[in-house]
């Protein structure tokens, strides 16, 4: 079965990583959503909220989808999970410095796991969870941006 992990900090998860998702499973017959579980990056929401919201999020009541969290190395967690495909979204030019460097430094730890990039939809090729937080927390509309649910929780979060 073709299986990827498609890892992230999704602090919140976006219709854009949704659209990820979406388009991913055009190639592959099972997606693990791995949310980073990383205590100095000090995120927003918790990991349980972010697995929540992530979870009330998904297609298709999340057929083929599963979403878990990882800490340490993604690598590690491939192999442990078994899987060799990691999935990366890419939006715009500026993305691609990053990922090309996380790619190769995974490729160097492990080079069994590959990873595979697919290309935002237009539509969402500037959304990330920084300026949808950014946005909220300035009374921003994002509700084409984010799922309903996230963007309710934002609004808890940032009240005005
Ligand atoms: O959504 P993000 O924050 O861009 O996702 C980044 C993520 C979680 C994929 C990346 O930081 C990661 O894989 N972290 C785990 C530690 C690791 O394996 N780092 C790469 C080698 S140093």
């Amino acid at each position: 079965m073709a299986v990827a992990i498609y890892p992230g900090s999704f602090d919140p998860i976006t219709n854009g990583h949704l659209s990820i998702v979406r388009n991913g499973l055009v190639a592959f017959e099972r997606i693990i959503i791995a949310v980073l579980n990383h205590p100095t990056k000090s995120p927003l929401l918790s990991v349980a909220e972010r697995i929540a919201l992530i979870e009330a999020s998904l297609p298709n009541g999340g057929a083929n989808i599963e979403v878990d969290t990882f800490d340490g190395l993604l690598v590690d967690y491939a192999r442990k999970r078994g899987v060799r495909v990691v999935l990366r979204g890419l939006r715009a030019v500026a993305d691609f410095e990053y990922e090309l460097q996380m790619a190769n430094v995974n490729r160097h730890l492990n080079e069994s796991v590959e990873t595979v990039f697919i290309m935002a939809q237009d539509a969402y090729f500037y959304v990330s969870s920084n300026v949808v937080k950014e946005a909220a927390r300035l009374g921003g509309d994002i509700s084409k941006l984010v799922p309903p649910v996230v963007g309710v929780k934002l609004k808890e979060v940032y009240p005005r």
